[in-house]
Protein backbone atom coordinates (compact mmCIF):
# COMPACT_ATOMS: atom_id res chain seq x y z
CA UNK A 1 0.00 0.00 0.00
CA UNK A 2 1.44 3.14 -0.98
CA UNK A 3 1.76 5.64 2.86
CA UNK A 4 -0.29 8.68 2.08
CA UNK A 5 0.34 10.21 5.25
CA UNK A 6 3.34 9.63 7.82
CA UNK A 7 2.27 11.03 11.28
CA UNK A 8 3.96 11.17 14.77
CA UNK A 9 1.37 10.80 17.50
CA UNK A 10 3.97 11.07 20.79
CA UNK A 11 2.70 10.27 24.31
CA UNK A 12 0.55 7.15 22.40
CA UNK A 13 1.34 4.76 24.84
CA UNK A 14 -0.30 6.76 27.70
CA UNK A 15 -4.53 6.84 28.12
CA UNK A 16 -5.83 8.87 25.62
CA UNK A 17 -2.68 8.67 23.25
CA UNK A 18 -3.71 4.78 23.13
CA UNK A 19 -7.29 5.55 22.53
CA UNK A 20 -5.53 7.32 19.39
CA UNK A 21 -3.36 5.86 18.25
CA UNK A 22 -5.42 2.62 17.97
CA UNK A 23 -7.88 4.59 16.09
CA UNK A 24 -5.41 6.25 13.74
CA UNK A 25 -3.59 2.67 12.58
CA UNK A 26 -7.28 1.14 12.27
CA UNK A 27 -8.89 3.86 10.23
CA UNK A 28 -6.21 5.18 8.02
CA UNK A 29 -4.13 1.70 6.82
CA UNK A 30 -2.23 3.95 3.89
CA UNK A 31 -0.96 6.38 7.23
CA UNK A 32 2.18 5.55 8.40
CA UNK A 33 1.25 5.77 12.61
CA UNK A 34 4.76 6.28 14.29
CA UNK A 35 4.07 6.13 18.42
CA UNK A 36 6.85 8.07 20.28
CA UNK A 37 6.46 7.70 23.83
CA UNK A 38 9.26 7.91 26.74
CA UNK A 39 7.22 4.97 28.80
CA UNK A 40 6.79 6.71 31.95
CA UNK A 41 5.03 5.08 35.30
CA UNK A 42 1.82 6.95 32.58
CA UNK A 43 3.12 5.28 29.57
CA UNK A 44 2.15 1.27 28.88
CA UNK A 45 2.52 -0.67 25.67
CA UNK A 46 -0.29 -3.21 27.14
CA UNK A 47 -2.62 -0.66 26.18
CA UNK A 48 -1.86 -1.06 22.47
CA UNK A 49 -1.20 -4.91 22.05
CA UNK A 50 -4.38 -5.50 19.61
CA UNK A 51 -2.52 -3.27 17.16
CA UNK A 52 1.07 -4.09 17.87
CA UNK A 53 1.89 -6.17 14.57
CA UNK A 54 -0.31 -3.70 11.79
CA UNK A 55 2.21 -3.03 9.20
CA UNK A 56 1.19 0.26 9.59
CA UNK A 57 2.26 1.02 13.39
CA UNK A 58 5.68 1.66 14.61
CA UNK A 59 6.91 2.30 17.85
CA UNK A 60 10.04 4.23 19.00
CA UNK A 61 10.85 4.90 22.99
CA UNK A 62 12.09 8.57 22.99
CA UNK A 63 11.89 11.07 25.61
CA UNK A 64 11.01 14.25 23.74
CA UNK A 65 13.45 16.80 26.42
CA UNK A 66 16.14 14.89 24.46
CA UNK A 67 16.66 17.08 21.77
CA UNK A 68 18.72 14.94 19.72
CA UNK A 69 16.66 12.23 20.09
CA UNK A 70 13.34 14.12 18.65
CA UNK A 71 15.86 15.58 16.10
CA UNK A 72 16.79 11.78 14.71
CA UNK A 73 13.34 10.69 15.29
CA UNK A 74 12.18 13.40 12.43
CA UNK A 75 15.20 12.62 10.32
CA UNK A 76 14.79 8.61 10.42
CA UNK A 77 10.72 9.22 9.25
CA UNK A 78 10.03 12.80 8.00
CA UNK A 79 6.34 13.18 9.44
CA UNK A 80 4.17 15.70 7.72
CA UNK A 81 1.79 15.85 10.38
CA UNK A 82 2.14 15.43 14.50
CA UNK A 83 -0.41 14.76 17.21
CA UNK A 84 1.55 15.93 20.26
CA UNK A 85 -0.07 13.78 23.66
CA UNK A 86 2.64 13.42 25.81
CA UNK A 87 3.12 14.74 28.45
CA UNK A 88 2.86 14.88 32.37
CA UNK A 89 -0.84 15.02 33.16
CA UNK A 90 -1.69 14.33 36.63
CA UNK A 91 -2.29 17.72 38.80
CA UNK A 92 -1.37 16.50 42.10
CA UNK A 93 1.83 14.81 41.17
CA UNK A 94 2.50 18.31 39.91
CA UNK A 95 2.42 19.83 43.09
CA UNK A 96 4.79 17.44 44.26
CA UNK A 97 7.63 18.10 41.87
CA UNK A 98 6.43 20.71 39.29
CA UNK A 99 10.37 20.21 37.69
CA UNK A 100 9.13 17.07 35.37
CA UNK A 101 6.20 19.15 33.55
CA UNK A 102 8.34 22.02 32.94
CA UNK A 103 10.71 19.59 30.97
CA UNK A 104 8.22 17.64 29.37
CA UNK A 105 5.51 19.68 28.86
CA UNK A 106 7.51 23.16 28.04
CA UNK A 107 10.79 21.88 26.48
CA UNK A 108 9.79 18.96 25.16
CA UNK A 109 7.17 20.63 23.08
CA UNK A 110 9.49 23.23 21.64
CA UNK A 111 11.76 20.02 20.77
CA UNK A 112 8.83 18.77 18.82
CA UNK A 113 8.22 22.12 17.39
CA UNK A 114 12.04 23.00 16.17
CA UNK A 115 12.35 19.69 14.64
CA UNK A 116 9.07 19.84 12.98
CA UNK A 117 9.77 23.60 11.73
CA UNK A 118 13.32 22.62 10.06
CA UNK A 119 12.55 19.21 9.02
CA UNK A 120 9.98 19.82 6.05
CA UNK A 121 9.35 22.37 3.68
CA UNK A 122 6.70 24.84 4.61
CA UNK A 123 5.35 24.46 1.48
CA UNK A 124 4.13 20.88 2.49
CA UNK A 125 0.49 21.43 2.16
CA UNK A 126 -0.44 18.51 4.85
CA UNK A 127 1.95 19.92 7.14
CA UNK A 128 0.38 19.96 10.35
CA UNK A 129 1.44 20.71 14.06
CA UNK A 130 -1.73 19.56 15.99
CA UNK A 131 -1.41 20.19 20.15
CA UNK A 132 -3.40 18.36 22.58
CA UNK A 133 -3.94 20.77 25.89
CA UNK A 134 -6.69 20.78 28.66
CA UNK A 135 -9.24 23.47 29.98
CA UNK A 136 -7.25 23.82 32.47
CA UNK A 137 -5.27 26.35 31.13
CA UNK A 138 -8.48 28.72 31.56
CA UNK A 139 -8.14 28.28 35.37
CA UNK A 140 -11.81 27.90 37.57
CA UNK A 141 -15.18 28.89 36.94
CA UNK A 142 -17.48 29.66 40.13
CA UNK A 143 -21.12 28.51 39.16
CA UNK A 144 -21.88 30.23 36.60
CA UNK A 145 -20.29 30.48 32.93
CA UNK A 146 -18.37 28.54 30.36
CA UNK A 147 -14.78 28.50 29.07
CA UNK A 148 -14.73 29.73 25.56
CA UNK A 149 -12.01 29.76 22.77
CA UNK A 150 -11.38 33.19 23.64
CA UNK A 151 -11.31 33.02 27.29
CA UNK A 152 -8.19 34.35 29.03
CA UNK A 153 -5.53 31.96 30.07
CA UNK A 154 -5.37 31.59 34.31
CA UNK A 155 -3.95 28.37 35.00
CA UNK A 156 -3.07 27.87 38.72
CA UNK A 157 -1.58 24.62 39.26
CA UNK A 158 2.24 23.64 37.76
CA UNK A 159 0.62 21.57 35.64
CA UNK A 160 -1.91 23.79 34.01
CA UNK A 161 0.76 26.08 33.71
CA UNK A 162 2.82 24.32 31.78
CA UNK A 163 0.54 22.74 29.23
CA UNK A 164 -0.85 26.92 29.03
CA UNK A 165 3.42 27.06 28.12
CA UNK A 166 3.04 25.20 25.41
CA UNK A 167 0.19 26.56 24.05
CA UNK A 168 1.72 29.31 23.88
CA UNK A 169 4.80 28.14 22.87
CA UNK A 170 2.93 26.43 20.13
CA UNK A 171 1.12 29.58 18.61
CA UNK A 172 4.41 31.26 19.24
CA UNK A 173 6.16 29.16 16.38
CA UNK A 174 2.80 29.61 14.42
CA UNK A 175 3.33 33.08 13.96
CA UNK A 176 6.89 33.85 13.86
CA UNK A 177 7.47 31.03 11.53
CA UNK A 178 4.14 29.89 9.72
CA UNK A 179 4.22 26.68 11.19
CA UNK A 180 0.79 25.20 10.61
CA UNK A 181 -0.84 24.32 13.72
CA UNK A 182 -3.96 23.42 15.90
CA UNK A 183 -4.86 23.27 19.08
CA UNK A 184 -7.73 21.57 21.21
CA UNK A 185 -8.14 22.57 24.75
CA UNK A 186 -10.95 19.03 26.18
CA UNK A 187 -12.32 18.78 29.52
CA UNK A 188 -11.99 15.67 31.99
CA UNK A 189 -11.48 12.27 30.08
CA UNK A 190 -12.77 8.85 31.27
CA UNK A 191 -12.55 5.11 29.96
CA UNK A 192 -10.90 2.17 29.46
CA UNK A 193 -6.73 2.01 30.11
CA UNK A 194 -6.49 5.16 32.51
CA UNK A 195 -3.70 5.03 35.00
CA UNK A 196 -5.30 4.23 38.50
CA UNK A 197 -3.99 7.18 40.25
CA UNK A 198 -6.94 9.60 38.56
CA UNK A 199 -10.30 10.13 40.05
CA UNK A 200 -12.56 7.82 38.13
CA UNK A 201 -10.24 4.14 38.06
CA UNK A 202 -8.99 5.08 41.21
CA UNK A 203 -12.37 4.66 42.60
CA UNK A 204 -13.36 1.88 40.89
CA UNK A 205 -10.42 -0.02 41.84
CA UNK A 206 -10.75 0.93 45.75
CA UNK A 207 -13.91 -0.12 45.38
CA UNK A 208 -13.56 -3.43 44.06
CA UNK A 209 -10.77 -3.99 46.96
CA UNK A 210 -13.04 -2.41 49.57
CA UNK A 211 -9.99 0.13 50.07
CA UNK A 212 -11.55 3.75 50.87
CA UNK A 213 -12.46 6.14 48.59
CA UNK A 214 -10.28 9.42 48.93
CA UNK A 215 -12.51 12.63 48.15
CA UNK A 216 -10.93 15.67 48.45
CA UNK A 217 -12.16 18.84 50.35
CA UNK A 218 -16.23 18.61 50.59
CA UNK A 219 -16.45 16.56 47.26
CA UNK A 220 -18.06 19.77 45.71
CA UNK A 221 -15.67 20.40 42.92
CA UNK A 222 -17.15 20.32 39.55
CA UNK A 223 -15.26 18.75 36.44
CA UNK A 224 -16.75 18.31 32.49
CA UNK A 225 -16.60 14.90 31.36
CA UNK A 226 -15.97 13.43 28.19
CA UNK A 227 -15.73 9.62 26.87
CA UNK A 228 -12.30 9.18 25.95
CA UNK A 229 -13.75 7.56 22.38
CA UNK A 230 -15.38 10.82 21.74
CA UNK A 231 -12.34 12.75 22.89
CA UNK A 232 -10.26 10.72 20.12
CA UNK A 233 -13.11 11.13 16.96
CA UNK A 234 -13.06 14.67 18.11
CA UNK A 235 -8.76 14.37 17.64
CA UNK A 236 -9.67 12.49 14.67
CA UNK A 237 -11.75 15.32 12.99
CA UNK A 238 -9.90 18.39 14.14
CA UNK A 239 -6.85 17.09 12.78
CA UNK A 240 -8.42 16.29 9.43
CA UNK A 241 -10.74 19.67 9.27
CA UNK A 242 -9.94 21.75 11.55
CA UNK A 243 -8.51 25.26 10.37
CA UNK A 244 -4.81 25.95 10.73
CA UNK A 245 -4.38 28.97 13.58
CA UNK A 246 -7.38 27.76 15.74
CA UNK A 247 -7.92 26.36 18.62
CA UNK A 248 -11.11 24.24 19.49
CA UNK A 249 -12.80 23.88 22.84
CA UNK A 250 -13.76 19.96 23.48
CA UNK A 251 -16.23 19.19 26.35
CA UNK A 252 -19.12 16.68 27.11
CA UNK A 253 -21.43 18.82 28.64
CA UNK A 254 -21.42 16.79 31.68
CA UNK A 255 -21.07 19.11 34.90
CA UNK A 256 -20.88 16.50 38.11
CA UNK A 257 -19.42 17.61 41.36
CA UNK A 258 -17.06 14.91 42.32
CA UNK A 259 -18.94 13.61 45.33
CA UNK A 260 -22.07 12.74 43.17
CA UNK A 261 -20.21 10.81 40.10
CA UNK A 262 -18.34 8.74 43.24
CA UNK A 263 -21.83 7.85 44.55
CA UNK A 264 -23.13 6.81 41.01
CA UNK A 265 -20.23 5.19 40.79
CA UNK A 266 -20.50 3.79 44.23
CA UNK A 267 -24.21 1.85 43.05
CA UNK A 268 -22.95 0.71 39.52
CA UNK A 269 -20.09 -1.40 41.79
CA UNK A 270 -22.65 -2.68 43.81
CA UNK A 271 -24.77 -3.81 40.84
CA UNK A 272 -21.86 -4.94 38.84
CA UNK A 273 -20.13 -7.33 42.18
CA UNK A 274 -23.65 -8.18 43.57
CA UNK A 275 -23.48 -6.15 46.86
CA UNK A 276 -25.96 -4.94 48.86
CA UNK A 277 -26.68 -1.27 47.77
CA UNK A 278 -25.32 1.26 49.65
CA UNK A 279 -21.83 -1.05 50.59
CA UNK A 280 -19.61 1.01 48.65
CA UNK A 281 -20.86 4.49 50.09
CA UNK A 282 -19.47 2.98 53.45
CA UNK A 283 -15.76 3.47 51.80
CA UNK A 284 -16.68 7.23 51.23
CA UNK A 285 -13.56 9.19 53.03
CA UNK A 286 -13.63 13.08 53.05
CA UNK A 287 -9.39 14.11 53.22
CA UNK A 288 -7.50 17.01 52.75
CA UNK A 289 -8.19 19.43 49.85
CA UNK A 290 -5.44 19.47 47.00
CA UNK A 291 -4.14 22.64 47.24
CA UNK A 292 -5.33 25.29 45.23
CA UNK A 293 -7.88 23.07 44.24
CA UNK A 294 -9.91 24.46 41.42
CA UNK A 295 -13.23 24.30 41.74
CA UNK A 296 -15.43 24.21 38.77
CA UNK A 297 -14.15 23.51 34.90
CA UNK A 298 -17.43 23.52 32.12
CA UNK A 299 -16.47 24.07 28.59
CA UNK A 300 -18.72 25.84 25.85
CA UNK A 301 -17.97 23.72 22.89
CA UNK A 302 -20.15 24.66 20.28
CA UNK A 303 -17.53 25.80 17.95
CA UNK A 304 -16.53 22.49 17.44
CA UNK A 305 -20.28 20.95 17.42
CA UNK A 306 -20.75 24.28 14.77
CA UNK A 307 -18.31 24.45 12.61
CA UNK A 308 -17.00 20.48 12.03
CA UNK A 309 -20.17 19.24 13.15
CA UNK A 310 -18.38 16.72 15.88
CA UNK A 311 -20.52 15.48 19.01
CA UNK A 312 -20.24 12.85 22.02
CA UNK A 313 -21.72 9.77 21.00
CA UNK A 314 -21.82 7.94 24.71
CA UNK A 315 -23.72 9.71 27.64
CA UNK A 316 -22.29 9.90 30.87
CA UNK A 317 -23.73 7.03 32.38
CA UNK A 318 -23.19 4.62 29.30
CA UNK A 319 -19.67 5.85 29.39
CA UNK A 320 -19.37 5.04 33.44
CA UNK A 321 -20.55 1.25 32.58
CA UNK A 322 -18.67 0.89 30.01
CA UNK A 323 -15.53 2.01 32.03
CA UNK A 324 -16.48 -0.13 34.89
CA UNK A 325 -16.98 -2.81 32.76
CA UNK A 326 -13.99 -2.52 31.11
CA UNK A 327 -12.10 -2.22 34.42
CA UNK A 328 -13.64 -5.70 36.05
CA UNK A 329 -13.08 -6.92 32.89
CA UNK A 330 -8.89 -6.38 32.85
CA UNK A 331 -7.79 -7.42 36.13
CA UNK A 332 -4.67 -8.34 34.56
CA UNK A 333 -4.01 -5.02 33.24
CA UNK A 334 -4.48 -3.44 36.71
CA UNK A 335 -3.46 -5.84 39.10
CA UNK A 336 0.63 -5.07 36.51
CA UNK A 337 0.27 -1.70 37.42
CA UNK A 338 -0.74 -1.16 40.89
CA UNK A 339 2.46 -3.97 41.59
CA UNK A 340 4.35 -2.06 39.63
CA UNK A 341 5.64 -5.22 37.04
CA UNK A 342 5.02 -3.66 34.07
CA UNK A 343 7.45 -0.67 34.88
CA UNK A 344 10.16 -2.86 36.24
CA UNK A 345 9.72 -5.22 32.78
CA UNK A 346 10.24 -1.85 31.01
CA UNK A 347 13.46 -0.93 33.11
CA UNK A 348 15.01 -4.47 32.45
CA UNK A 349 13.98 -4.56 28.92
CA UNK A 350 14.64 -0.75 27.45
CA UNK A 351 17.12 0.66 30.39
CA UNK A 352 17.29 4.28 29.75
CA UNK A 353 18.41 3.34 25.79
CA UNK A 354 17.20 6.00 23.58
CA UNK A 355 15.26 4.15 20.51
CA UNK A 356 15.10 0.84 21.19
CA UNK A 357 11.82 -1.24 19.60
CA UNK A 358 12.81 -1.51 15.79
CA UNK A 359 10.71 -2.81 13.13
P1 LIG B 1 -1.12 10.04 30.41
O1 LIG B 1 -0.35 10.52 31.59
O2 LIG B 1 -2.01 8.86 30.56
O3 LIG B 1 -0.12 9.70 29.22
C1 LIG B 1 0.97 10.52 28.89
C2 LIG B 1 1.91 9.74 27.99
O4 LIG B 1 3.03 10.61 27.67
C3 LIG B 1 2.48 8.49 28.64
O5 LIG B 1 2.42 7.40 27.75
C4 LIG B 1 3.93 8.86 28.96
O6 LIG B 1 4.81 7.76 28.93
C5 LIG B 1 4.23 9.85 27.84
N1 LIG B 1 5.31 10.80 28.22
C6 LIG B 1 5.42 11.47 29.36
N2 LIG B 1 6.58 12.18 29.36
C7 LIG B 1 7.19 11.94 28.18
C8 LIG B 1 8.40 12.38 27.58
N3 LIG B 1 9.24 13.22 28.22
N4 LIG B 1 8.70 11.95 26.34
C9 LIG B 1 7.86 11.09 25.68
N5 LIG B 1 6.73 10.61 26.21
C10 LIG B 1 6.38 11.05 27.45
O7 LIG B 1 -1.93 11.32 29.90
P2 LIG B 1 -3.35 11.41 29.20
O8 LIG B 1 -4.38 11.55 30.25
O9 LIG B 1 -3.47 10.37 28.17
O10 LIG B 1 -3.21 12.84 28.50
C11 LIG B 1 -2.67 12.96 27.18
C12 LIG B 1 -2.67 14.42 26.77
O11 LIG B 1 -4.01 14.94 26.82
C13 LIG B 1 -1.83 15.31 27.68
O12 LIG B 1 -1.18 16.26 26.87
C14 LIG B 1 -2.86 15.98 28.59
O13 LIG B 1 -2.41 17.24 29.00
C15 LIG B 1 -4.04 16.09 27.65
N6 LIG B 1 -5.36 16.09 28.29
C16 LIG B 1 -5.70 15.10 29.18
C17 LIG B 1 -6.98 15.11 29.74
C18 LIG B 1 -7.42 14.02 30.69
O14 LIG B 1 -8.51 14.11 31.26
N7 LIG B 1 -6.66 12.95 30.87
C19 LIG B 1 -7.89 16.12 29.41
C20 LIG B 1 -7.50 17.12 28.50
C21 LIG B 1 -6.23 17.09 27.95
P1 LIG C 1 -8.22 14.07 38.59
O1 LIG C 1 -8.75 12.77 38.07
O2 LIG C 1 -6.88 14.09 39.25
O3 LIG C 1 -8.29 15.12 37.39
P2 LIG C 1 -8.05 16.75 37.40
O4 LIG C 1 -7.48 17.18 38.67
O5 LIG C 1 -7.12 16.94 36.26
O6 LIG C 1 -9.41 17.36 37.15
O7 LIG C 1 -9.27 14.62 39.63
C1 LIG C 1 -10.62 14.88 39.27
C2 LIG C 1 -11.29 15.54 40.46
O8 LIG C 1 -11.36 14.59 41.52
C3 LIG C 1 -10.52 16.72 41.02
O9 LIG C 1 -11.46 17.71 41.45
C4 LIG C 1 -9.77 16.15 42.21
C5 LIG C 1 -10.69 15.06 42.71
N1 LIG C 1 -10.06 13.87 43.33
C6 LIG C 1 -10.53 13.39 44.56
O10 LIG C 1 -11.47 13.95 45.17
N2 LIG C 1 -9.93 12.27 45.07
C7 LIG C 1 -8.88 11.63 44.44
O11 LIG C 1 -8.35 10.62 44.98
C8 LIG C 1 -8.43 12.14 43.18
C9 LIG C 1 -7.29 11.48 42.44
C10 LIG C 1 -9.05 13.26 42.66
Amino acid sequence: MITKRTLLITGGAGFIGSHVVRRFVKKYPDYKIVNADKLTYAGNLGNLTDIEHEPNYYFRRIDIVDKQAVNTLFSEFGFDGVIHLAAESHVDRSITSPDEFIQTNIIGTVNLLTAFRDAIPGSDARKLFYHISTDEVYGSLEHGGYFTEQTAYDPRSPYSASKASSDHMVRAFGNTYNLPFVISNCSNNFGPNQFPEKLIPLTINNIKTSKVIPVYGKGENIRDWLYVEDHASAIDIIFHNGQPGHTYNVGGDNERKNIDLVHLLCCIMDEKLGRALGSSEKLITFVTDRAGHDLRYAIDSSKIRKELGWKPSVSFEQGMRMTVDWYLANEKWLEAIVSGAYSKYYEKMYGNRGPSVKK
